[in-house]
């Protein structure tokens, strides 16, 4: 596996590799990999001829109060899983490679990062979009795959692209489960046994609502009972159920749907959600 911290050199070889005809694929990452990101590389090799996968733990997307400090860096771990995987290149760049400038706050993603997590992260959304954007300017990839549990991430990063004419192709992934359901994050590390025991309750919960509104249960009332449910074992930031094109609210034609929510089990955030087609108005 080739490994650059530098973007000199970095973008000396992809150069090579495309004069060479091959296609590139990006996988951003924050590092701390897990099944869910292998699910990620996996789709890249489907895409492309080879994959880079960048390992840099953002500054800008996290606010004071946040754990930008605590989130888990595995530098060594992930690498042995990099190679061991055959992805041709990683990337770990250094905080002064990726913001030369310093990294001011110069990406304003709009209405779609002020609403759901943009709520209690009103930085978070322009800080990802800051330094995906960067990272598509130095990679230059033809494709880039992001996971579809970070689903208001990835309309955010969809909308980026058509905006700034961006050439490359974006790819989404499934969200990828542990066996009792839970979605798989770096950041389940934070949970103590006992809220690991909890967590599932979050997807399950997530799965019923669905039920019940293909039972005919109207969105109000699902919502409703979903948060009261929800609030006996999680502190809820909110749970929406949304029009999963452009997260607004539903109307009658809107056909596919998006359950989407953050909880908070003591000091840990876990977001999920489920995309459905609607069978009942
Ligand atoms: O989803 C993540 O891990 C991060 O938000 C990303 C896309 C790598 C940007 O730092």
């Amino acid at each position: 596996m080739h490994i650059f911290e530098q973007i000199g050199p970095l973008e000396e070889y992809l150069n090579s590799c495309r004069e060479d005809g091959r296609s590139i694929a990006l996988v951003p990452t924050m590092g701390g990999l897990h099944e869910g990101h292998l699910k990620l590389i996996d789709k890249a090799k489907e895409c492309s001829d080879m994959v880079v996968a960048s390992v840099f733990v953002n500054p800008t997307q996290f606010a004071e109060n946040e754990d930008f400090e605590a989130y888990p860096k595995t530098l060594l771990e992930d690498k042995i899983l990099l190679e061991a995987i055959k992805v041709d290149t990683m990337f770990v760049p250094l905080d002064n490679e990726v913001y030369p400038d310093g990294s001011s706050q110069d990406y304003d993603v709009g209405e779609m990062g002020k609403i759901l997590c943009g709520i209690s992260r009103p930085i978070h959304f322009n800080g990802v979009a800051q330094v995906v954007a960067r990272l598509f300017d130095i990679v230059k990839p033809d494709y880039a795959v992001f996971g579809e549990k970070d689903y208001q991430q990835l309309l955010i990063i969809n909308s980026l692209v058509e905006r700034q004419g961006i050439k490359t192709t974006i790819v989404s992934v499934p969200t990828v489960r542990e066996s009792d359901g839970l979605a798989m994050s770096t950041r389940n590390n934070y949970l103590s046994s006992e809220d690991r025991a909890n967590a599932p309750l979050f997807y399950q919960q997530l799965v019923a609502t669905k039920a019940s509104i293909q039972n005919g249960t109207d969105i109000p009332s699902a919502t409703e009972q979903a948060e009261d449910a929800l609030g006996a074992v999680f502190d809820v930031e909110y749970i929406e159920v949304l029009n999963a094109n452009n997260l607004t609210q539903i109307t009658t034609s809107s056909s596919k749907i998006i359950i989407i929510s953050a909880v908070r089990l003591r000091e840990t955030r876990l977001i999920d959600n489920i995309v459905f087609r609607r069978s009942h108005v």
